[in-house]
């Protein structure tokens, strides 16, 4: 395997033949459907303190309720934090990828999962019969602890020299933001507008992942991310101005998430699949790569840590609705999470119940 400096974005028309996937794995862009995208939801006239007793308006909770049903997707907009901020720490994330000096790259590139911060390459198995050959995707990613950002932030690059301050600012208004998503998704299923929260647990896993997308010459050999779920609680993603990527399945089809100005992406992950007792979808999506622009995303995952215990809330369960999960500890799910890595993860499904 290559070390993460032999990897420079090929000035060629050609990608290298270590990210050609098997024809099955592929894109298939002009398969992808043109027609709908994942909702967008106007958060303006919702102000979400949680300290008083303000409920959000019906038609709110119903669009919330209704996309995390429906798409297990939705973008939001008017939620308050600041566009400039927002440029800012992509921008920072951008230099970051391409002008880390080489010597710090190879201080953070690492293959070891249990790194707090890390530099890494996803890849998939090829698994035609007598290969052992792994795929490399078309991307770089950056992985770091969010909050409490003062405990971590001296591991965090010293390049670009705003990093980690930028960060940290940006941490902190992604977990206001974070703590208000989990009421109203909480009150969507009808539940104590703390009940979600208090479910993932204490001490929750706040981790994010900058993803870095060179232009790629042929973006229909392979893929940015694979398929997958998030296996957390619930992850708000930024994408760089303008340059779309990121798909999600609906109804068995691909459909491509549209860019909407200074919007977040809001996805729900297993957790919330599991603790909804499957009313709120976790659902597949992917990240494609074009050949005109380089594309940054910024993740911020929000989910259990190690020794919470999740499984259906028990309002969500009766006659009607039996439990579709058992109820395990995080570490299971992880650890089941990292014996499937480079396939297709099928994670949340070794905890569900036989039919
Ligand atoms: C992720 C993810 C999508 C994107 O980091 O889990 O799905 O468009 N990212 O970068
Ligand atoms: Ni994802």
């Amino acid at each position: 395997m290559g070390t993460s400096s032999s990897f420079r974005w090929t000035s060629s028309d050609t990608i290298p033949s270590n990210f050609i996937l098997p024809e099955k794995k592929r894109p298939h862009l002009s398969q992808v459907s043109a027609l709908s995208s994942i909702p967008i939801i106007d958060l303006k006239n919702y102000t979400g303190d949680g300290d008083n007793n303000n409920v959000p308006d019906s038609s709110l909770l119903e669009k919330i309720s209704h996309a995390c049903e429906e798409y297990g997707f939705f973008q939001i907009i008017n939620h308050g934090i600041p566009e400039d901020l927002c440029n800012k720490m992509m921008d920072a994330i951008a230099k970051l990828f391409e002008s880390m000096p080489p010597e710090e790259r190879k201080q953070f590139f690492t293959t070891d999962h249990t790194k707090q911060v890390k530099l890494f390459n996803y890849y998939i198995n090829n698994d035609s019969a007598n290969s052992q050959d792994k795929v490399q995707m078309w991307s770089e990613s950056f992985s770091h602890p969010w909050h409490p950002i003062d405990d971590t932030s001296h591991l965090l690059p010293g390049n670009p020299p705003d990093y980690r301050e930028v960060f940290g600012e940006y941490a902190k208004e992604i977990y206001e933001l974070m703590n208000k998503l989990m009421r109203l998704i909480s009150q969507g299923l009808g539940l104590e507008k703390d009940c979600l929260k208090k479910r993932v647990g204490e001490n929750p896993s706040l981790r994010a992942q900058a993803n870095y997308y060179p232009p790629c010459p042929e973006p229909e050999l392979t893929l940015g991310l694979n398929v997958h779920t998030d296996l957390n609680a619930l992850t708000v993603l930024r994408q760089s101005p303008g340059v779309t990527g990121l798909q999600v399945i609906k109804d068995g089809e691909w459909v491509a998430v549209d860019f909407a100005p200074n919007a977040f992406v809001i996805n729900l992950g297993d957790q919330i699949q599991v603790l909804s007792n499957g009313r709120y979808k976790s659902v597949h999506h992917r990240a494609v790569t074009n050949k005109e622009q380089r594309r940054v995303t910024l993740a911020m995952f929000y989910g259990p840590n190690r020794d919470s215990v999740i499984g259906p809330v028990e309002e969500l369960v009766d006659e009607h609705h039996p439990p579709l999960y058992r109820n395990y500890r995080y570490s299971e799910f992880q650890d089941e999470f990292f014996r499937q890595v480079e396939t297709r993860r099928m994670v949340k499904e070794a905890f569900q119940f036989k039919k």
